[in-house]
């Protein structure tokens, strides 16, 4: 395969390609919102129609209980290594939309960047995949067997999924399964993702008093459901920043010293990541550094807390209830429920008498790592070689794809993560965008990988 004639073709269909993309960005498939339903299974329907023009043999739309899953393939020979690009289509909610520059459902392309929801996550990213293919069928040269599946519920936890793979396991049979869903560290360092988080997300009340009660007449005499829960979620963790939940940490796989210092040897500038956040200190657990913290060590968050009168004004108010939606980010060998289990128990255990509480699990996922010996992470490594002119560095990401760990489960197959967005494309954030260099590197890359999978293993 020709590096040269690969770079002209995607030169030369470079405007069709984002143009393409574009149209896919402009449906507001937020699988999170059922006003958005009709949008979510219109861009299915767009997906497929863009597998079938690239050239795949069978599609179809798979039904769920919730939103569709696309699957294509293309068999070429059975003697020949197979494929499985997973993606998602669905996108995260574009709200707060006042501090969007430009409508989250228009996209617009701004210093060499698509601006949009869903630009890097996924849509930019897995369409990598179905241009990729598009010209490996164009030259004649598809030198693997190719199997799509692009589903519509990532973003909320992808609950339909386990029971399609669980009852295709043929269908979905395959030597690797690739994903264009995580980060790399930069342009000037191309890295592939080796290891992601689990996750147990779920949400808590508090309740005191039956009714909202008058802050004068009452205050002071009856716990405040608001006062309390944050107490509670303040002794979650210690002055080091270590979660306090009995057992939480019973599991987790400490790593060896050479695995830390090959983390450690990882680009990485203190300074820079502060400053591209705003922030003048960073805070995480004691002992460990930013990229371990993000990489290897488990954390609990709120990600959201409400209660009380939170309108224009003041009203004084004793709040009956309190909420908080709180995540836990997991690693190797953590499970999710087991901790949602301990959080639950832990989190009534310390509740004062005063209040009642309620601890509803929402989705959870495992932690996955993946090989960096495989034949397909040797592919990887080949093609970031051959379109990058260097060796992509292993990393380990702090996001959750909890298919990769269900995958690995019930396929026995490994995942290859490659991922050409980077951290500073703002996914699930307002302006969410995806650089155009990193949509069509990961092209070429991409097309690469197909050609080194197979002559790897011949
Ligand atoms: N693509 C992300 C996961 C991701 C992002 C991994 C960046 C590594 C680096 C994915 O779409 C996502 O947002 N996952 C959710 C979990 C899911 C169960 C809702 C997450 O990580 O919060
Ligand atoms: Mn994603
Ligand atoms: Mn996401």
């Amino acid at each position: 395969m020709d590096l040269k004639e690969i770079r002209d073709i995607i030169q030369n269909n470079r405007q069709r390609y984002l143009n393409e993309l574009m149209e896919l960005l402009k449906i507001p498939s937020v699988s999170a919102d059922s006003q958005y339903k009709d949008h979510v299974f219109k861009a299915a329907k767009y997906v497929k129609q863009k597998l079938d023009e690239a050239g795949i043999d069978e599609s179809e739309i798979h039904t769920t209980k919730g939103f569709p899953i696309v699957y294509g393939e293309k068999i070429i020979n059975k003697s020949w290594p197979t494929v499985l690009v997973y993606g998602h289509y669905d996108v995260q909610p574009a709200d707060p939309l006042d501090l969007w520059d430009s409508p989250p459902f228009e996209p617009v392309i701004k210093d060499d960047r698509i601006y949009a929801r869903g630009a890097c996550d996924d849509k930019g990213q897995f369409y990598i995949h179905i241009k990729a293919f598009e010209i490996l069928n164009k030259i004649n040269n598809v030198p693997c067997n190719v199997k799509f599946m692009i589903e519509g519920e990532e973003e909320v936890g992808s609950d339909n999924l386990e029971e399609f793979v669980k009852s295709h396991r043929e269908k979905l049979a395959a030597d690797v399964v690739l994903i264009s869903d995580t980060s790399m560290i930069s342009l000037e360092h191309p890295s592939i993702t080796t290891g992601l988080r689990g996750l147990s997300y779920l949400q808590v009340e508090v309740t005191g008093p039956k009714r909202d009660l008058h802050s004068g007449t009452y205050g002071g005499t009856v716990a405040n459901p608001v006062n309390v829960l944050c107490k509670m979620i303040a002794s979650l963790k210690d002055e080091n920043n270590h979660i306090t939940i009995p057992g939480f940490y019973d599991k987790v796989i400490d790593l060896t010293q050479d695995e830390r210092a090959a983390i450690a040897r990882a680009p990485y500038d203190e300074n820079e990541f502060k400053n591209g956040l705003d922030v003048a200190e960073l805070e995480g657990e004691k002992g460990y550094t930013t990229l371990e913290r993000v990489g290897i060590r488990p954390t609990l968050d709120v990600n959201g807390i409400w209660g009380g009168y939170i309108g224009e004004g003041a009203k004084t108010v004793l709040p009956s209830k309190a909420f908080a939606k709180i995540s836990m980010r997991l690693v190797p060998n953590q499970s999710s429920d087991e901790i949602t289990k301990l959080f639950t128990d832990h989190f009534k255990r310390i509740a004062p008498k005063s209040v009642r509480v309620k601890v509803t699990p929402f989705h959870g996922g495992e932690p996955a790592v993946t090989s960096t010996q495989s034949k397909p992470y040797k592919a990887a490594e080949k093609a970031f070689e051959t379109c990058w002119g260097k060796t992509a560095i292993p990393t380990r990401d702090g996001g959750s794809i909890p298919i990769v760990a269900l995958f690995e489960r019930e396929l026995g197959v490994d995942s290859v993560l490659m991922g050409f967005g980077l951290d500073s494309d703002a996914i699930h954030s307002p302006n969410e965008s995806f650089g155009i260099p990193n949509f069509l590197k990961g092209i070429e890359t991409v097309v690469f990988f197909h050609h080194f999978l197979r002559s790897n293993s011949r």
